[in-house]
């Protein structure tokens, strides 16, 4: 059987570098922040990407030990069943460096910061999108070893507030998204008029 483990490797390699580079991009934020607020703001979110960061640092060799060897990709060993939960964490992780990409966007359009986080932003989106469909596609070969609610965002839960949903996150479809950056450009323009 094909299973798109390596496929997951580049996804999450390219994303170590993109959160890499997001950092860089903060950095000065951080250090040139001119109250408590903005501060702890942009500390914050590069809190969780630096943690995101070990995460991967953790995830990426056992993900290539399993790539090397593929006999030991099975539903009843518990390392593999470990690599699926976090596997289906990082899915999450993938989907809050979204958000914070989106969160940047209102504070750097139009400036020199816009471009590089909005490529970045749109490469994660459609990162994000393919690991939902390998874990779907995973889940349907392993059904019950993957059943993780910790890996669904707010916005895809049902059962939950629609007023605390963000419509563009709920959407499977990249277009989607796409319409809604453009839109937003719109909102935040208009905002600083
Ligand atoms: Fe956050």
């Amino acid at each position: 059987m094909a299973l798109p483990f390596s496929q997951l490797e580049t996804i999450f390699k390219r994303n170590r570098q993109a959160l890499n580079e997001f950092k860089d991009m903060i950095t000065p934020v951080i250090e040139n922040a001119k109250d408590d607020h903005e501060r702890l703001y942009w500390h914050h979110i590069y809190e969780e990407e630096d943690h995101r960061h070990d995460r991967l640092d953790h995830l990426l060799p056992a993900l290539q030990s399993f790539n090397e060897n593929d006999s030991s990709i099975q539903p009843y060993n518990s390392e593999f069943v470990h690599l699926l939960q976090d596997i289906s964490l990082e899915k999450f992780g993938l989907h809050n460096f979204l958000e914070h990409l989106d969160l940047s966007l209102y504070t750097f359009n139009d400036t020199e910061l816009e471009e590089p986080i909005r490529s970045l932003r749109d490469m994660t989106s459609a990162d994000y999108q393919e690991t939902k469909t390998i874990l779907d596609q995973l889940n349907e070969e392993f059904k019950g070893s993957l059943q993780y609610k910790a890996s669904v965002p707010t916005d895809e839960k049902e059962n939950i507030n629609e007023n605390l949903k963000v419509e563009a996150y709920t959407s499977t479809d990249n277009e989607a998204e796409t319409t809604f950056s453009n839109k937003r450009q719109l909102t935040v323009g208009s905002l600083k008029k």
